[in-house]
């Protein structure tokens, strides 16, 4: 009976996953809904932590290590980095507490309305560094997993300061209901489209897309120059077109991996970097799998070459 009450269980979380749940005698079925569910997670964790990196914004971050790695144990606990001027932002956001403890009275719903159309619970409208534009166009079953990993994390009890905008967030938000049904995420061996999904999917164009008077200026996407002016190091974000001269025209697909792998190796981010950091968060996107940043590389020699020369630590 125990057995039968856990099964039901199981298959009610799963079911939301997935769109059904036999109970098939031939099969242990309740041990394969549970290892469904497990292997949701898992995918959920390493999308959160390696591609959209929800972790890497939404954690205290420690500013004395290479890139800026997360406290552990405060995973997911928000108010870590104060997004300003520096950052960009027209005023003062943090990122909030999206633990169990912040999150207990929000549908599975709700959160993907906030991570994808950009509202909140209460009905504010995010601010866009929330990557909620992005997170749009992605699948339904990876924005799904992102939810039943959260849900997993450590409850942290803290709270995050109230945002203070100069302009109202409405003006960017929110997005309309998304059709997360209809975006497909590509086969790998479609490596180009692929690469393209994984690189929207971790908003890389975010930070290296240059700003223009009206803000972010598309029609130079990943030709870097934006200069993150922190309080302890300034740092220009690279260009990473296929430009041979100013961008990465000339790596390799292997010069790309090994700038990850080297980036996040614990020795790399263990070290005081003194006024050469950086905000790009390495120590998370190096772990991503090989075979998703040789896709991500492959997309980005199909984007538009830009001449863009930046100095990576400007005076
Ligand atoms: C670049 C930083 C960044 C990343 C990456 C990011 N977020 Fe956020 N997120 C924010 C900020 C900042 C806010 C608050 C915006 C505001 O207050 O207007 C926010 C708000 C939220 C909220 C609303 C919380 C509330 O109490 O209103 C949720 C839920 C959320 N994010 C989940 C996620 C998830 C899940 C991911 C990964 C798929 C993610 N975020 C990735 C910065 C980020
Ligand atoms: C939070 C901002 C931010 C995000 C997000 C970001 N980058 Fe970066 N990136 C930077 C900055 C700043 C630099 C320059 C300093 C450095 O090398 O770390 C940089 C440097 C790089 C370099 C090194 C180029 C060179 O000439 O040395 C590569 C490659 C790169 N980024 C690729 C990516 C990819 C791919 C993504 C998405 C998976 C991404 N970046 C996301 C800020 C960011």
């Amino acid at each position: 009976m125990k057995k039968l009450i856990a099964f039901a269980a199981v298959c009610i979380i799963a079911a939301f996953y997935f769109s059904s749940c036999n109970n098939n005698a031939d099969q242990p079925a309740a041990t394969n809904s549970a290892d469904s569910l497990k292997k949701v997670v898992e995918r959920g964790d390493y999308l959160a932590n390696h591609v959209a990196v929800c972790i890497d914004c939404h954690s205290k971050r420690d500013m004395t290590k290479f890139s800026l790695p997360v406290v552990p144990g405060t995973e997911g606990g928000g108010a870590g980095f104060p997004f300003s001027e520096t950052e960009g932002v027209p005023g003062m956001v943090w990122a909030p507490n999206i633990t169990p403890t912040a999150l207990k009275d929000w549908t599975d719903d709700e959160i993907i309305r906030a991570m994808t159309q950009g509202i909140n619970k209460k009905g504010d409208t995010l601010f866009p560094l929330m990557p909620y534009h992005h997170y749009s166009k992605m699948a339904k079953d990876d924005i799904k997993a992102i939810v039943a990993y959260i849900r997993t994390l450590k409850p942290i009890d803290s709270l995050t300061p109230p945002r203070k905008l100069n302009i109202p967030a409405s003006m960017f938000g929110p997005l309309p209901a998304a059709t997360l049904e209809s975006n497909i995420r590509p086969d790998p061996s479609d490596k180009v489209k692929y690469g393209e999904y994984m690189t929207v999917f971790a908003a890389c164009s975010e930070c290296h897309t240059p700003m223009g008077p009206q803000g972010p200026d598309f029609s130079k996407v990943f030709a870097g120059g934006f200069v993150f002016n922190t309080p302890l190091f300034k740092v220009a974000v690279a260009n990473i077109t296929p430009d041979s001269a100013t961008g990465i025209g000339s790596w390799t697909e292997e010069m790309f991996l090994q700038k990850f792998h080297t980036n996040s190796s614990d020795a790399n981010v263990n070290r005081d970097p003194g006024k050469e950091n950086s905000i790009m968060p390495w120590a998370m996107y190096g772990k991503m799998k090989e075979e998703d940043l040789r896709a991500i590389y492959a997309y980005l020699r199909t984007v538009k070459p830009i001449n863009n020369k930046v100095e990576k630590y400007p005076k």
